[in-house]
């Protein structure tokens, strides 16, 4: 009801008034009202006269009734400690395939490496609960298509340049405007799910340890709507997932990498390794050629170029 009621508001203007969307929608006026006063709760500017109600702007809100077709897969929470946890909960209770947890805020948020990722309002912050049918060795595939699957989507809605530096992050301009982090459980050698958390700097202020970060905002000078970043990325990955070519995704980040071929920097837990980066397997691991001749293959880490 509450995406109906919405749509009717979205559509006009003016003032529509409760007798309207009562006839319109089949339901008492009462029943009207009282929709509208949890969208007013939730924080929809909704101005309510005796003449009718009138939605002054459009709030960029991330709420299950704004996913048409996916909302029961939506979960959304104004402010949390990080959608990572709250995924977890979720997944090891059985969620589904493609539920999707996201927060306005994160007062938590994790990043990479065991840093912080600060979540303030504006930006966009969903865990993807995901039940592929990989084997564990490959798993990491998920992410970098992740990865592309999101540069795909900036760049058909905002004609945004993005490229990936290993392992997951997207840059436009060489600046980060979203990161990755997934945790994966399995049974045997089988994956039971992997949630992939992406943080995305869209109008908020981005903060970010390697201080080169940016936001879709900055790039454009207006604010976007992240509800339809995330649904454009959404379905461009469950394509992906129906197509289950998961054996092109390597040969495809190729592509659209800006970390091969050159001098890296690699941070991982234990070691900082220098060399140059030639390529990445099958498996995401990246290989350095070091100044002795030989290789070294990296399973994880941070890589400055
Ligand atoms: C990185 O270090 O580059 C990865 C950042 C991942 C941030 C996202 S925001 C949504 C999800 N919840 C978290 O706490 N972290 C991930």
């Amino acid at each position: 009801m509450k995406d109906q009621i919405l749509r009717l508001l979205r559509e006009d203007e003016t003032v529509v008034s409760g007798e309207m969307l009562s006839n319109e929608l089949g339901v008492s006026r009462v029943s009207i009202w009282k929709h509208i006063r949890k969208l007013q709760d939730v924080g929809y500017p909704i101005e309510s006269t005796a003449k009718g109600y009138r939605l002054l702007r459009d709030a960029d809100a991330l709420h299950p009734w704004e996913f048409a077709g996916r909302s029961e897969k939506i979960h959304f929470f104004p402010e949390i400690s990080s959608t990572m946890d709250v995924a977890l909960d979720f997944a090891r209770g059985g969620a589904d395939h493609f539920t999707v947890v996201i927060a306005d805020r994160q007062n938590k948020g994790r990043g990479r490496l065991k840093r912080q990722w600060f979540s303030d309002t504006g930006g966009l912050y969903f865990t993807l609960i995901l039940r592929p049918v990989i084997s564990s060795a490959y798993s990491g595939r998920i992410n970098f298509a992740a990865a592309l699957d999101m540069c795909r989507a900036l760049e058909e809605l905002f004609s945004l340049d993005a490229v990936v530096k290993w392992p997951n992050d997207v840059l436009v301009n060489g600046k980060k405007i979203c990161g990755i982090l997934s945790q994966m459980e399995c049974e045997d050698e089988a994956v039971a799910f992997i949630n992939v958390g992406m943080g995305l700097n869209v109008n908020n202020n981005p903060v970010n340890e390697e201080s080169r970060a940016t936001s879709v905002s900055e790039l454009l000078g207006k604010n976007v709507s992240r509800k339809e970043l995330l649904c454009r990325f959404l379905d461009i990955f469950q394509e992906r997932f129906k197509s289950a070519q998961w054996d092109r995704v390597m040969d495809e980040w190729k592509k659209r990498t800006i970390s091969l071929n050159r001098k890296a920097r690699v941070v991982t837990v234990k070691e900082i390794v220098e060399g140059k980066a030639v390529d990445v397997d099958e498996s995401g691991a990246l290989i350095l050629a070091l100044a002795d001749g030989s290789r070294k293959r990296i399973l994880y880490g941070d890589c400055f170029h």
